[in-house]
């Protein structure tokens, strides 16, 4: 299998996009019902239902013919990378990108995207309130990447991420029964199979048994999104990919925190021992997954996206500070994170037998790309870590604040 050739910053534009000057827009829905789409008082859910079904089990040259789709948290790590993987893959695609702009936003990351492609339209606001999010549709799909996601900051407060994840996935499915999709994409993770021994992978059937608020009320919506396509027939699949990493990811996760530090000369903090093990996923391939289960996936599945290479934490913060020629005395350990998983690992076998989805990068090659745009970044991760971002660090690494 070829590798792709692995560029530092993923974002380039379609051939063919036409460029216009408008700027980014920040807007409540009135855009989107002003392009002549009735509102949704007029609109008659059982005949959409029957249309946009029938568009998306429509399979003219592998591609689903979706015309509108709703993404949520399309301005955080993952969903701003999917944006622009659309625009890329799917240029002719209508994208509404619902995100609340939390402190883990990057709306400029879709600047590039928004001013090649009038087909993008950034709506701020919540997932979980329900009169805006039903303004958003008739859509022919949605796909839901807005969470809260640090596992840490669920720790320090689990209400909000109950609040988001849970209630915010129910308001969404409810929208998506109420005018009928033609798919309902929930994006989740490996950590709701919880922490593994030495051996073995999850596979989709393994129980869930999560062990972090934060994995808790993923495996809760994931419940949510199966019992809406068992129950009410929503049209929902949902995906499990393992740890992701590449350009633009918030600093406060592993790898972006141990790139950023060592680039500062600071220390790189690391939990207890340092053996706890991930399976690293390059974001694009998470992206490709996550199209492919979208256009090819079966309602009512759940598909593992694993990137198929095991790391201790001390591992990636040796590779880290190799890449970047510094020095292991960077490396302080810090005390464990409460309830730390062990070990994820993913069988992956089903994407690769039912979407012929595998992933494609290697996480050597990767994550020199990665440490290179952080590298070529600067100003754009030490904006972040100038700003409340700091009280965050002190707070959760004390003995590594000088
Ligand atoms: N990062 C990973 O390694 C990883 C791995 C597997 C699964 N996931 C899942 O992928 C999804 C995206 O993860 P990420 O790393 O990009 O997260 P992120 O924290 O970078 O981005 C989350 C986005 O959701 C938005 N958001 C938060 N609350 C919202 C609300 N109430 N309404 C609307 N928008 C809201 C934020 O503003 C942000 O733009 C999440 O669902 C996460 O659970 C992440």
């Amino acid at each position: 299998m070829g590798k792709p050739h692995i560029r530092s910053d993923e974002g380039t534009a379609p051939k063919g996009a036409s460029y216009s000057t408008k700027s980014f827009r920040a807007a409540l829905p009135e855009p989107i019902r002003s392009k002549g789409r009735p509102a949704p008082s007029s609109v008659n859910p059982h005949r959409l239902k029957r249309r946009r079904r029938a568009r998306f089990g429509r399979r003219g040259k592998g591609k689903v013919k979706a015309v509108r789709l709703i993404v949520t948290g399309g301005a955080g790590f993952i969903g701003s990378s999917f944006v622009r993987h659309l625009w890329r893959e799917r240029p002719d695609w209508e994208i509404v990108n619902l995100d609340l702009l939390t402190y883990a936003a990057d709306p400029e990351s879709l600047a590039a995207a928004t001013a090649a492609s009038p087909k993008h339209t950034l709506v701020r606001g919540d997932i979980a309130d329900a009169d805006l999010v039903q303004s958003l549709f008739p859509a022919d799909a949605v796909v839901n990447f807005a969470a809260e996601s640090h596992v840490d900051r669920s720790i320090v407060k689990p209400g909000l991420f109950l609040r988001t994840n849970v209630v915010g996935t129910g308001v969404l499915l409810d929208a998506a029964r109420k005018f009928g999709v033609g798919r309902f994409l929930q994006v989740s993770t490996d950590e709701v199979y919880g922490s593994l021994g030495a051996e073995g992978r999850c596979s989709e059937e393994t129980p869930l048994a999560p062990r972090s608020p934060y994995a808790a009320s993923k495996a809760a919506a994931d419940h949510l999104c199966l019992s809406y396509h068992h129950t009410f027939g929503v049209p929902a699949l949902v995906t499990r990919s393992s740890n992701n990493y590449g350009p633009r990811q918030f600093p406060e996760k592993l790898i972006p925190l141990l790139v950023t530090n060592a680039l500062e000369g600071s220390p790189l903090p690391i939990y207890g021992d340092g053996l706890n093990v991930r399976e690293w996923l390059h974001v694009t391939d998470n992206c490709r997954g996550i199209l492919a289960a979208l256009e090819r996936g079966r309602p009512g599945q759940v598909y593992n996206l694993g990137g198929g290479e095991e790391r201790t934490n001390l591992e990636v913060a040796g590779e880290v500070l190799r890449l970047l020629g510094a020095t292991a005395p960077l490396i302080v350990h810090v005390p464990d994170r409460l309830g730390h998983d062990r070990r994820y690992a993913l069988d992956s076998a089903k994407a690769l037998a039912e979407l012929g989805w595998r992933p494609q990068f290697s996480f050597g090659e990767a994550l020199a790309g990665t440490v290179a745009w952080y590298r070529e970044n600067e100003g754009w991760w030490r904006r972040i870590k100038s700003g409340v971002y700091r009280e965050y660090y002190a707070r959760m690494y004390p003995s590594c604040v000088s």
